[in-house]
């Protein structure tokens, strides 16, 4: 079970990729207003929750304990930034405070994982 959780957790990272990278690449446009949800930070969101759900169930199976106060607020967060992402996915341009609030919430996650002990 240790190779599959390690899988998960490589694609659970490639899927900040996405979705971090996904932002960084519009961020530029946070000036003039001129940003949209790119098709990265959609696909990297839903990576997010698959993959996060697989590594808690694989974790379980292996009887390792989980912390679920952690997992529900990654999960609450991650959930937001998907409400987000998913609304405005098809839009030519997103207001910049809900642009922002996607990179901020991306980045409290990353936090909450490697600093929530
Ligand atoms: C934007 C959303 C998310 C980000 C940025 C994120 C980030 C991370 C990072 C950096 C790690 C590696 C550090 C560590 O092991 O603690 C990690 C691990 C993990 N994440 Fe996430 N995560 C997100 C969402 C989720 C969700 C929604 C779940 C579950 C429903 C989840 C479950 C897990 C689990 C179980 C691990 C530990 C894997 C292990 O110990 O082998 N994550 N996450």
């Amino acid at each position: 079970m240790d190779v599959v959780r390690q899988i998960l957790l490589v694609l659970h990272i490639i899927g900040i990729g996405s979705l971090l990278g996904g932002f960084l690449t519009q961020m530029k446009g946070m000036k003039t207003g001129d940003v949209r949800v790119v098709p990265a930070m959609t696909h990297g969101a839903l990576t997010m929750l698959v993959t996060g759900i697989a590594l808690v169930g694989v974790l379980q199976a292996d009887d390792v304990e989980v912390d679920n106060t952690k997992i529900s607020v990654k999960l609450a967060v991650l959930i937001a930034i998907l409400l987000m992402v998913w609304a405005n996915r098809a839009k030519d341009r997103v207001g910049t405070q809900v642009f922002g609030a996607i990179g901020l919430l991306t980045v409290a996650n990353i936090a909450i994982a490697v600093m929530w002990t």
